[in-house]
């Protein structure tokens, strides 16, 4: 067997978002670096995030945007590598970007931008990239080095960054590494999870649904996660589509990152609308129109269909007592739905769960256990919202792992 270049002071497993970050970081500190990938190119789901565009970050990133059995974990490691550090570095190598919704940034051209922009950071930092390496076994010897075989031989270094991710979208190369090394290192897990991502629907529920598919809707979705005095609530606002599958859409993608089977997800179709008023008011003022018209006026109309055939009898307004309108208005504003399941890591844009952060430190990411072992990323249980969170995690994360080896 091989062994390469004997004096690397860090491994970095993974060329994504975070493992590109954490060897720039590293290599411009002084520190021999190299990073071991199985694709064949650096970055690949940065190419397809933002839809080709990348939403590289969100100037609002804070802890509370991120999902994690310690809320907290996530503050030291933001605060020290802020969204603002990166648009800098952005705006250093010159690629032009916009603010699509409030705060989260995207690239003008494309996310091409962004991969050549960490590679030439790398590059700065003298960084050694070795893609198409298969990894075939990691392992820590007596003297503390991290040695790691792969099909091109053996790499050893006192440190080593994991950075291989979750389990997201496996055709673009996404593995269990990370947590299968997490539990040879004898670090705990928070249970993985596929998380934005759509959700399904059972036959009873699709038979009706199937109809309404190709259709979007504003909504508001109340989420919780946590228990006790660590409980969060949050209510997002925003597009829900309905699929052929069951339901899409940026609400119901930050929905499912909270959802758990079982639960079921309570929907209002008129978020900021009062809707009993306005119902009674439509009753008043169009006493001869029918409960399709009503709906129509506040929902599209194959759903004010749906839910006039369902919820209302047939007839004039005017014939309808207060109660049923007031009634439907209940519905509307908290119209309860229980998934069936997600459509899986094939679909989901990130991995809940991970590496449980109590093993880790929330300065630097390494294992409180296990010198020189550091993990980043998406590999661990720290989980963004939509719209640019999760890579600034990635950047921060692997930035603090960067500055520590
Ligand atoms: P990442 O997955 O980026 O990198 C892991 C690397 O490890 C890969 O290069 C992989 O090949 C390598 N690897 C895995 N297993 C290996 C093994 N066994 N051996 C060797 N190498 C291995 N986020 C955001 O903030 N804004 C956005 O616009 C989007 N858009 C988006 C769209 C889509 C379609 C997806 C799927 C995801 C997003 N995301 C996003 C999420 C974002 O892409 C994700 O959170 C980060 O890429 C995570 O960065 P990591 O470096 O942790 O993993």
């Amino acid at each position: 067997m091989t062994v390469q270049g004997g004096g690397h002071d860090a491994i970095v497993l993974g060329a994504g978002a975070a493992g590109l970050m954490a060897a720039a970081t590293a290599g411009q500190g002084g520190a021999r670096v190299v990073v071991l990938d199985h694709a064949q190119h650096a970055g690949r789901k940065i190419l397809i995030s933002g839809g080709g565009r990348c939403n590289f970050t969100n100037m609002d990133a804070g802890a509370g945007q991120f999902l994690s059995a310690n809320p907290h974990f996530a503050k030291s490691a933001l605060a020290r590598y802020t969204p603002a550090d990166f648009l800098a570095l952005v705006q250093r190598h010159r690629i032009p970007w916009h603010e699509k919704a409030a705060g989260q940034l995207f690239c003008d051209r494309s996310a091409r931008d962004i991969v050549d922009m960490l590679m030439r950071e790398c590059a700065a930092g003298q960084v050694e990239m070795r893609l198409s390496h298969r990894i075939i076994d990691v392992a820590r010897d007596g003297a503390g080095q991290y040695r790691v075989e792969t099909d091109h031989g053996v790499f050893h270094a006192p440190s080593l960054i994991v950075a291989t991710g979750g389990l997201s979208i496996p055709k673009l190369g996404a593995t269990g590494l990370a947590h299968d090394l997490a539990r040879r290192f004898g670090l705990g897990m928070v249970a993985p999870a596929p998380a934005l991502v759509p959700l399904t629907f059972g036959a009873r529920d699709m038979a009706w649904m199937e109809p309404l598919a190709g259709l979007s809707v504003n909504v508001g979705i109340a989420c919780h996660d946590g228990a006790g005095r660590q409980a969060r609530h949050v209510t997002f606002r925003d597009g829900m589509v309905f699929t052929h599958r069951g339901l899409s859409g940026p609400a119901i993608l930050q929905a499912s990152s909270y959802w758990q089977p079982g639960e079921a997800l309570e929907i209002d179709l008129l978020p900021g609308i009062n809707a009993a008023a306005r119902l009674l008011e439509i009753k008043r003022d169009r006493p001869r129109a029918g409960g399709v018209a009503m709906l129509s006026m506040l929902l599209p109309q194959r759903l004010a269909q749906f839910f006039a055939r369902s919820c209302l009898p047939e007839g004039q307004l005017a014939g309808l007592p207060d109660s049923v309108l007031t009634d439907m208005a209940g519905t509307l504003g908290a119209w309860r739905l229980n998934p069936h399941g997600t459509e899986g890591y094939v679909k989901a844009e990130v991995t809940r769960g991970g590496v449980d952060t109590a093993c880790l430190s929330s300065r630097d990411m390494e294992a409180r256990d296990v010198p020189g072992l550091f993990m980043v990323g998406e590999a661990v249980d720290v989980t963004g919202w939509l719209g640019g969170y999760n890579f600034q995690w990635a950047w921060a994360s692997g930035h603090a792992a960067g500055q520590a080896v």
